[in-house]
């Protein structure tokens, strides 16, 4: 028998890891989770912290430059970003080429891919002039590329941006702004918008992320690489997960059928989970679940919304933090479980709250893509494997087969 693992050169130490749950794939400075005390920080600064008082754009600019800005520095950045978002005219056209029932992820996949296509100059990857343009040009675009998304699904013209408004009011114009109108941003909505932006900018090394830096790691231009990070996000172990947890609240539907639904998931014969609960990383509260729930209560009170759904969600979480089964595997509410109550109730179709993720986590791909661009000990990602297939063996011809 031949050891196959050193006819092909594979001696040495070898780690095998599937799902990465214990390799670092590269430093960063950027993003620090302590997933047993429920910890997370960004260059240093409490998440609770961040998503209490600062602006999205701080966050931004943050997780991009090392340092919260000066005033100065944060007005600068956000006329910078207020001058990058449009999107080229032709781009317009490209959307008219997908089904009005297309998924806004699929178009943002595609829109996002083909910027590289209008912004050749931002494709140069060596120049960190460039490179950070590239970033501003993402960042700014997202809104305007996530909200024509979603015209294009209501067959409702798209609405350039106005950029006096804020990043995050621009956005909910552009998305809700119907052009017969003056749309009025409410700054309830507004500020709960920028708390689940800022919530989901970045979360070190999360499969989508991972796949921006392996993507970006042969060279390629920094669209290419945020159309991959959109690519994974899109699965429902990933960003869709606050999908499948409003889902699964509706067809909870009401408080007194929450423990059946609580022995479905305790049942090692049910596949069904509950959904927005249990983390790889958190094995403790998971920090941005209390902002959301917080968040949760303000805007359905602003808005007047009485969804039975929250009352179920509250309920759900106080059952199934007192269970054996859940207080023994350490499964607790994460991120997903209450950020679909709020943008559904601000009235966003639940095939829109990916996109929405994604939008936040641009500014997370474009630090952690700059990062790694400018380390220089930077290498291509290339992970071995555990070879389990055929030894070595001869052809044998067709006909005697
Ligand atoms: N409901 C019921 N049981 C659960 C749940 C859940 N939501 N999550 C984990 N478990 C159980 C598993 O059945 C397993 O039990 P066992 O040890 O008896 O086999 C144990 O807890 C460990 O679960 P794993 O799947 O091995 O843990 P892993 O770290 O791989 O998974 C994950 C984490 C995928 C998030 C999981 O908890 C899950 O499926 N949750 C529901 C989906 C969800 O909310 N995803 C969003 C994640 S946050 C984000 O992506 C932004």
């Amino acid at each position: 028998v031949i050891d196959i693992r050193k006819l092909y050169g594979q001696t040495g130490a070898f780690t095998y890891d599937p799902g990465f749950t214990s390799t670092a794939a590269c430093e960063s400075a950027i993003t620090y989770i302590d997933g047993d005390q429920g910890v997370l920080l960004h260059r240093g600064y409490p998440i609770d912290q961040l998503a209490e008082n600062s602006s999205f754009l701080e966050v931004a600019y943050l997780l991009l430059n090392e340092e919260l800005p000066t005033r100065d520095e944060l007005d600068k950045f956000g006329y910078t970003i207020s001058r990058h978002t449009m999107l080229h005219e032709q781009l317009a056209t490209f959307y008219r080429g997908f089904r009005r029932d297309a998924h806004p992820m699929a178009i943002m996949c595609g829109v996002v891919g083909a910027l590289s296509a209008f912004y050749h100059d931002s494709t140069d990857i060596t120049d960190p002039k460039q490179r950070m343009i590239a970033s501003h040009r993402l960042i700014a675009k997202m809104p305007t590329i996530a909200a024509m998304a979603y015209k294009y699904s209501v067959g409702q013209p798209f609405m350039y941006p106005l950029n006096e408004l804020s990043y995050t009011g621009n956005f909910l114009r552009m998305t809700f702004g119907v052009p017969a109108e003056t749309y009025e941003v409410n700054p309830i909505v507004e500020r709960a918008m920028e708390r689940i932006f800022i919530l989901h900018a970045d979360h070190e090394q999360n499969a989508s992320t991972s796949t921006v830096r392996l993507a970006g790691s042969s060279g390629a231009n920094p669209f290419a690489c945020i159309a991959a990070g959109i690519a994974c996000l899109w699965g429902p172990a990933h960003g869709g997960a606050n999908e499948a947890a409003l889902n699964m609240l509706r067809e909870i539907g009401r408080v007194d059928r929450i423990p059946e639904f609580i022995a479905r998931a305790k049942d090692k014969e049910d596949p069904f989970r509950l959904m927005g609960f249990g983390h790889r990383v958190y094995k403790n509260f998971d920090p941005r679940a209390k902002v959301m729930k917080a968040t949760a209560e303000e805007v359905l009170n602003e808005l007047g919304v009485t969804d039975p759904i929250f009352d179920v969600a509250r309920e759900l979480e106080q059952i199934a933090l007192k269970d054996e089964y859940f207080i023994e595997k350490k499964l607790y509410p994460n991120v997903d479980f209450y950020s679909g109550v709020i943008l559904s109730a601000i009235g966003f179709p639940t095939s829109m709250f990916t996109a929405l993720f994604a939008l936040a986590r641009t500014v997370g791909w474009v630090a952690q893509w700059n990062e790694m661009i400018s380390d220089p000990e930077q290498k291509i990602g290339r992970p071995r494997q555990l070879y389990t297939g055929s030894p070595q063996r001869d052809y044998v011809p067709l006909d005697q087969r």
